[in-house]
């Protein structure tokens, strides 16, 4: 568990009790005491008095603690929270399939949990959604979420990927889509390869948490058998993490070879299960050959275009929010980093921000840079190419300035393509636009 993961989980819990996320001492008090600092330095380090820090975290352990049913204090908290992660005990929501109280569903609740866990004989569901991301604000996005319900809902799809940019939302849509619609499936199952890499390890996960008595050894075997007995819903989030950093986009690490045969199987097979592959990358499993003869689906998110998304970030000029949207290319990530900017340093003032052009943060040129990183040679050759202009350029004009083979550049702009980095533009000429944020990362380091 990484301190993202316990503040995450922490805030869930402190929120199912007093319908408030944590504020920024607890914030502090709960990543200081998880590396292991005395309060006398988190106070120092939130400017409080040590007492008043000590009364922070004495009210913080007796929230977690009746919401884990586990006796939580400084000494023991990260203990107790690696223990819970080392058995990955799933926080099980089993609710009435019946009662369509959905807004109920994102709080995992412990005491809810225990009250109803053999309340009757009722067929109940089991959502693990431990560690999934808690969705607060959630804005436009109607049309993709009505299109994941058909794909999933209507049509039965099994394999369906999510892919966009770092930030563009993924997660998120996702998240929200299961909120909504969590009572439509017997089983939820949400996991990230950023925790668990290993195919293996998933797959025992699975079966542990949904108690799959079966004689069969084969764990995929088993998986399958579930995916046709019950209706489930299994999230991979982050796929990218199994694909090769510094190669073409979307080829499998070795050691995660069996992702591909499982991707395969899932959708091959008949069942009634789904599962979605969320991704920044795409691979060849992801890209639908034949919409009407394969179960499988891609939704490729775009930024979002309305201005909701800054409603809640107290900036003026409300007349340039579109303006700034367009500029950030609707990425809520970006839009959320630059919004604490044009508070702290524009005075809210959203014109005076936008006279400046296109800026970037150091954490997004830190997010940016990773992305970089993952790119291989020729696709970084050809984005510093592309990053010298303003408009797209045309394949042509990328082999005169490049000394790359016709084969390397098509398939080095397929790739960056694969990661939504760059958009061809249809025209009498086809042109390369590269994405306008990444564009001025690559100008600014080159
Ligand atoms: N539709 C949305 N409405 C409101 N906030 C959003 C929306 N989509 C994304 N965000 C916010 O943007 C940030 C990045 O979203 P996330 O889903 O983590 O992106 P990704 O998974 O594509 O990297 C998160 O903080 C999230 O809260
Ligand atoms: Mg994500």
């Amino acid at each position: 568990m990484d301190i993202k993961e316990v503040l995450q989980f922490a805030d869930e819990l402190v929120c199912v009790q007093t319908g408030k996320h944590l504020d920024d001492i607890q914030d502090t008090v709960i990543k200081g005491v998880w590396q292991g600092h005395t309060y006398e330095e988190i106070a120092a380090q939130c400017n409080r008095s040590e007492s008043h820090v000590r009364d922070v975290g004495y009210k913080l352990w007796q929230i977690l603690s009746e919401q884990l049913n586990e006796d939580i204090n400084k000494r023991n908290f990260r203990s107790v929270l690696s223990r819970l992660q080392i058995t990955r005990s799933p926080i099980i929501i089993q609710n009435n399939k019946h009662q369509n109280n959905t807004h109920n569903f994102n709080c995992y609740s412990y005491n809810s949990n225990k009250n109803t866990k053999n309340n009757d004989n009722e067929e109940t569901s089991s959502h693990y959604l431990t560690l999934s991301p808690k969705i607060t604000h959630f804005y436009g996005r109607e049309t993709e979420l009505q299109t994941l319900s058909h794909w999933l809902i209507n049509q039965n799809n099994r394999l369906i990927s999510v892919l966009g940019l770092p930030g563009i939302g993924k997660t998120t849509l996702v998240k929200h889509f299961i909120d909504l619609n969590l009572q439509q499936f017997d089983v939820v199952i949400w996991k990230s390869i950023k925790l668990s890499h290993s195919l293996d390890n998933i797959l025992t996960e699975i079966l542990t948490f949904t108690k799959s008595n079966n004689t069969e050894n084969n764990k995929l075997t088993q998986l399958l058998n579930l995916l046709n007995q019950k209706r489930c819903l299994i999230i991979l989030d982050d796929i990218q993490e199994i694909f090769i950093p510094g190669q073409l986009a979307g080829k499998y690490k070795p050691e995660y070879k069996d992702y591909k045969t499982f991707f395969a199987k899932i959708t091959e097979i008949e069942h009634q299960s789904s599962l979605i592959l969320i991704s920044q990358e795409q691979c060849q499993e992801m890209i639908c050959i034949d919409e009407e003869l394969y179960p499988v689906k891609c939704l490729e998110l775009q930024g979002l275009d309305n201005t909701d998304i800054l409603k809640t970030q107290k900036l003026k000029d409300e007349e340039n929010w579109l303006n700034l949207i367009k500029l950030y290319e609707g990425n809520p990530a970006y839009l959320q980093r630059i919004a604490i900017l044009i508070r702290n340093i524009f005075q809210c003032r959203v014109s005076e921000f936008l006279s400046d052009g296109l800026l970037l943060t150091e954490d997004m040129k830190y997010q940016l840079n990773e992305l970089f990183n993952r790119l291989s040679t020729v696709e970084q050759q050809i984005t510093l190419e592309l990053s010298k202009y303003n408009q797209p350029v045309s394949r042509e004009h990328l082999r005169e300035s490049l000394s790359l083979s016709s084969m390397d550049l098509i398939n080095g702009l397929q790739s960056l393509n694969r990661r939504y980095l760059v958009t061809p533009i249809e025209g009498e000429k086809t042109l390369f636009n590269l994405s306008p944020v990444f564009r001025e990362y690559v100008k600014i380091d080159s």
